[in-house]
C-alpha cells in the first residue's frame, strides 16, 4: 500500500444526514460557477500529487457515469489516485458522488432502527454474508444488501450466489422493498440503477493495479451502503496473506478511514479487523461455498466461520441498538443458525430473488449430499495425499483432466507436517474500530 489516505484537512466536513446526498462541499460563488475542468487537466491534477475539489470530483464520476470518459482516462485517474491518495474530504466527496450516480434507496420510517448491513474488504472462502444477512433478517432487521464481485483475488459474494441456478441479483428498488417486507433480506448487485458508477470503476480498478487503494476501497464500498439508508455498517476489513492488505497496522489504516468518512456522511459505521492467513472454513469455489454456508445454517460447519458470523452480527445488533451488549447480539445470531430460522430466510430470499421454489426448499432441506446435485459442479475431482500416512488432505474441484505437475506441486508444498497437536483455527476476530462517539449516541464502547 504505497498510497496511504494523507492526514485529514484542518476541518472534518460537516456530517450529513444518509439521505441528503445531493449538495457537495466547496462551491463556486453562487453567481460565477466554476468553469469544470477537462478530464486530462484533472488527471494532471491528481498525478501532479494535487487535491481534487468536490466539483472535480463530480465532474470526473459524471463522466465515468455519461460515457465521455475514455477507458483510458478512467485507468489513468485510478492510478493517479492510487498513487497519490485522497485526504478525507476528497474521500468523502468521491463517495458522496458514487452514491449519487444512481437512486437513493428509501424505506418506510418504522424500518429506521432495523436497516443493518456488512460488508467485507475481500477474502478467500468468505461467505460470511451468504449467512449473516439471513441470521439478521431471522433476528427482526432489515438487510438491503448491495454486494459485490469477485475483486483481485478475492471472491464475490453474488458470484457465489449466482452458482444457485435462476439466482437474480439485479433487482429494482421497488423489488428489493418487497423482499424486505416479505424476507427481511435481499443480497443484490449495483445496477443502471444503483450505484453505475461504482460497478465501471470497480470493473476498470480489476484490471488495473488499482485494487488496493484506501480511498477507492473506502469509496466503493461506503457508497454502496449510504445509498441504502442504513442504522449502522459493520465493515469486515481483512488482514493477512489472502488479504488484500497484509498487515493488521495497514488494514487499521483503511478501518479508521471507512468509520471516518462514514461518520462525514452521518453513517454509523463499525470496522472489525479480521485474520485472512487462512481461507475462511474449509471450502474455496462458489457453489462449495454455497454449500459450506449451509451448513452454517445447519448450526453445524467450520467453528472460524460460525465464529465470524455471530460477532459480526452481534456488533451490528448493539451497534443498532437491537441488543443491550455484543455478546448478547451474538448469542441471538446464533440462535438463528440453531434453530433452523437464519435457513428458513435464506429459502425465502432465494425464492424470492428468482429460484424456483422446489430448488430453493430442496436446497434448504436437504442433506449436504443431496445439495452437491442440485448445485453445478466441476468435472473433475483429484485428491491430494498427505506423503506420511496416505490419507487425503485436498480435494480440488476442476474442469480440467487433472492439474498439472507444477500446480500438483505447488499445493504440496503447501502442506506442513508437524507431530504437534491437531491444529484449531482460532477466531479470526481480532480487533474492533468503533465510531466517534457522537454517531454512537446513547451506547458506551464495549
Ligand atoms: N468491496 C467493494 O465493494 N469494493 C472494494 O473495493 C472492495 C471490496
Amino acid at each position: 500500500m504505497a498510497a496511504p489516505a494523507t492526514s485529514a484537512p484542518s476541518a472534518p466536513p460537516a456530517p450529513v444526514a444518509p439521505g441528503d446526498l445531493s449538495e457537495g462541499g466547496s462551491r463556486g460563488p453562487p453567481d460565477l460557477p466554476p468553469e469544470p475542468k477537462q478530464l486530462p487537466e484533472l488527471i494532471r491534477l491528481k498525478r501532479d500529487g494535487g487535491r481534487l475539489s468536490d466539483v472535480d470530483i463530480r465532474g470526473f464520476v459524471r463522466a465515468v457515469v455519461d460515457g465521455s470518459a475514455h477507458g483510458a482516462q478512467i485507468g489513468a485517474m485510478l492510478m493517479a489516485i492510487r498513487l497519490r491518495g485522497m485526504d478525507l474530504e476528497e474521500t468523502v466527496a468521491l463517495t458522496r458522488a458514487l452514491a449519487t450516480s444512481g437512486q437513493q434507496l428509501e424505506w418506510p420510517e418504522a424500518w429506521r432502527s432495523q436497516l443493518v448491513d456488512k460488508h467485507s474488504t475481500g477474502g478467500v472462502g468468505d461467505k460470511v454474508s451468504l449467512v449473516l444477512a439471513p441470521a439478521l433478517a431471522a433476528c427482526g432487521c432489515k438487510v438491503p444488501m448491495i454486494s459485490g464481485r469477485g475483486l483481485g483475488h478475492t471472491g464475490g459474494t453474488l458470484d457465489k450466489l449466482e452458482s444457485i441456478p435462476g439466482f437474480t441479483v439485479i433487482q429494482s428498488p421497488e423489488q428489493m422493498q418487497g423482499l424486505l417486507e416479505q424476507v427481511g433480506c435481499c443480497i443484490v448487485g449495483q445496477s443502471k440503477k444503483l450505484v453505475p458508477a461504482d460497478g465501471i470503476l470497480y470493473e476498470a480498478r480489476d484490471v488495473t493495479a488499482t485494487v488496493d487503494s484506501l480511498p477507492l476501497i473506502t469509496a466503493s464500498i461506503l457508497s454502496k451502503k449510504v445509498v441504502e439508508s442504513l442504522s449502522a455498517l459493520v465493515v469486515d476489513v481483512k488482514f493477512g496473506g489472502a488479504a488484500v492488505f497484509p498487515s493488521q497496522a495497514q488494514a487499521r489504516e483503511l478501518a479508521e478511514v471507512l468509520v471516518g468518512v462514514g461518520a462525514g456522511l452521518g453513517l454509523r459505521v463499525a470496522a472489525a479487523l479480521t485474520a485472512m492467513n487462512s481461507p475462511l472454513g474449509r471450502s474455496v469455489g462458489h457453489s462449495l461455498e454455497v454449500e459450506e454456508a449451509l451448513l452454517c445454517m445447519d448450526g453445524a460447519g467450520p467453528p472460524d466461520l460460525r465464529d465470524l458470523v455471530t460477532r459480526l452480527g452481534g456488533v451490528l445488533l448493539w451497534l443498532s441498538r437491537q441488543a443491550e451488549t455484543q455478546d448478547e447480539g451474538a448469542a441471538r445470531v446464533a440462535q438463528t443458525l440453531d434453530d433452523g430460522s437464519a435457513r428458513d430466510r435464506f429459502e425465502r430470499m432465494l425464492a424470492g430473488q428468482g429460484v424456483d421454489p422446489g430448488l430453493a426448499r430442496a436446497l434448504c432441506s436437504g442433506t449436504p449430499a443431496q445439495r452437491r446435485q442440485l448445485l453445478p459442479r466441476a468435472r473433475e475431482q483429484e485428491e491430494l495425499h498427505a506423503p506420511a500416512d496416505g490419507m487425503p488432505w485436498l480435494r480440488v474441484h476442476l474442469d480440467a483432466p487433472a492439474l498439472s505437475a507444477a500446480q500438483r506441486r505447488a499445493l504440496q508444498e503447501a502442506l506442513v507436517l508437524s507431530d504437534r497437536a491437531p491444529f484449531a483455527a482460532p477466531s479470526p476476530f481480532a480487533e474492533l474500530v468503533l465510531p466517534p462517539p457522537r454517531t454512537m449516541s446513547t451506547h458506551t464502547q464495549q
